[in-house]
């Protein structure tokens, strides 16, 4: 096997993207375009990685995880030829070189390996695919006996070759030795007056050098050139997960309305509800349900809880038999053990409940722990913020908070106490105890309402 270099082409501005941002940090299910296809190439573990930036590179840089690239400026855009060409200088003469395109995300690792393979032959690794609608790619041209000959810019293409339905992907696996020639021979005498790296095709046939076409899926190919195509290729990316997900034993409730930005397993009959997104590594048990419209990020959820709708997971654990929601907010660090229930507009935030502890409504619990088995009122506060320093609350086992309680951290709350509803709690309450921390009720014996009429006389 001969050493590979990938090559990036990622300097165009994508002016069909309407944008600001370089089309490569677009994103496609939460990651930049760029990040799909470096995270492909990896996969081949390639001797060396570089990267052609140009339009706003410095941005492109900066939003990419370099873990190891070669980045490679291409001043002017001058056609994807010249931007191969501007690598060149960082390319071994005794490795193939596999190029891709920024914009097109979703090749599978496996097709380029087709590439590669035909490279390492010594002939030119070409992927392509039949198109329904070919649009405006790029021709694949073959002669009568069915070999490649060259590919044919739609643009400069005539009728003939435009009826063609075979593309080029724009993915090549090419022995290194053989490009420098190549390039330096392309001209720019096209309707676009680029150099096409398209044409170095007719050149290595001329040369006595085969193409081998390796035909791929159109999903595959497609790829990014405006913001439909992007929505296209996001629902395209979904539906392939969403399937991941049911073969892993979980129904989809709709799979074209599922998002999984990240990566998703779970164990048997889950149900996922409509509108559900998913972000970084989440973790399901068996007959999790998550509910309509939450969003869930890098979160552990253990067998047989519920998240009922619109709730929002974050960085968190939440144990079996768990019930969260509707509309509750478990921020980092929150750590829910079995059968504990949250209810609508609870935010945790580095909580640790108990067992079979329950905040139904309403509450506040940030930088605290709870035992097993309290019951949280609803307006219960944790006042873990002085302005400065955040604070904790440490609170037993069976302890009852009454309603409207504020816990000013830091504050301990000891096994089996009670607090009355409406208290303000700002010294330890010692186990069994009642804490009352509130006003005294004063009841003031026949008095007589303010009267507007007497009032405006005054
Ligand atoms: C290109 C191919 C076409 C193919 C299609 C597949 C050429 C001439 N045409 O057309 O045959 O069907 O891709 O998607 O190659 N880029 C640079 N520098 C440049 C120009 C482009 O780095 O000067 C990069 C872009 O950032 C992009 C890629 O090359 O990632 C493709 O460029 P684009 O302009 O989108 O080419 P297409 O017109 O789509
Ligand atoms: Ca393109």
């Amino acid at each position: 096997m001969r050493k590979l270099d990938v090559v990036v082409l990622a300097a165009g501005k994508g002016t069909r993207m309407n944008s600001n941002r370089p089309k490569v940090l677009h994103e496609l299910a939460g990651r930049t375009l760029l990040n799909h296809v470096l995270n492909t190439a990896e996969q081949l573990t390639p001797a060396q990685t570089v990267v052609v930036v140009g339009y706003e590179s410095e941005q492109v840089r900066l939003e990419t995880a370099d873990t190891g690239l070669t980045w490679v400026e291409q001043g002017e855009q001058l056609g994807t030829g010249h931007a191969l060409q501007q690598a060149l200088p960082e390319l071994n003469n005794d490795n193939l070189v596999l190029v891709i395109y920024g914009d097109v995300p979703r090749v599978a690792a496996s097709t380029l390996e087709k590439a590669v393979a035909a490279a390492e032959t010594g002939e030119v690794g070409l992927v392509t695919a039949i198109l329904q609608d070919p649009a405006e790619l790029g021709r694949i041209v073959r002669n009568s006996n069915g070999r490649v000959q060259e590919i044919v810019e739609f643009k400069d293409a005539d009728s003939a070759a435009r009826a063609i339905n075979e593309i080029n992907s724009g993915i090549m696996a090419i022995p290194a030795g053989e490009i420098n020639g190549w390039l330096g021979r392309l001209k720019n005498d096209n309707a676009q007056g680029e150099f096409y790296l398209t044409d170095i095709i007719a050149m290595a046939v001329a040369d006595g050098v085969g193409v081998t076409a390796i035909e791929a899926a159109e999903d595959e190919v497609t790829g990014i050139n405006d913001r439909a195509q992007l929505a296209q290729v996001e629902r395209a990316y979904q539906q392939t997960q969403a399937e991941v997900l049911m073969q892993m034993g979980a129904t989809v409730a709709d799979p074209a309305r599922i998002d999984i930005r990240g990566r998703v397993t779970c164990d048997r009959d889950c149900f996922i509800d409509i509108n559900v997104v998913f972000v970084g590594e989440v973790r399901l048990g068996a007959g999790v349900r998550i509910g309509a419209g939450a969003v869930i990020t890098d979160a552990q959820i253990g067998d047989g809880s519920i998240v009922q709708p619109h709730t929002v997971v974050e960085g968190a654990v939440i144990a079996k038999n768990c019930s969260v929601g509707p509309f509750a907010r478990i921020r980092p660090g929150s750590i829910l053990e079995d059968r504990v229930k949250v209810g609508n507009f609870v935010e945790t935030k580095k909580a640790h409940l108990g067992t079979g502890t329950k905040a139904g409504h309403l509450a506040y619990l940030g930088d605290t722990s709870l035992g097993a088995d309290c019951n949280v009122g609803a307006g219960t506060v944790t006042c873990n913020y002085d302005g400065i320093e955040k604070h904790r609350t440490e609170i037993g086992d069976e302890v009852f908070i009454g309603t409207n309680t504020t816990l000013v951290a830091p504050v301990d709350i000891n096994n089996g106490a009670f607090v009355a509803a409406g208290s303000v709690v700002t010294s330890t309450v010692e186990a069994g105890d009642l804490a009352v921390g509130r006003g005294k009720q004063r009841n003031i014996k026949g008095w007589t309402r303010p009267d507007k009429k007497t009032r405006q006389k005054k």
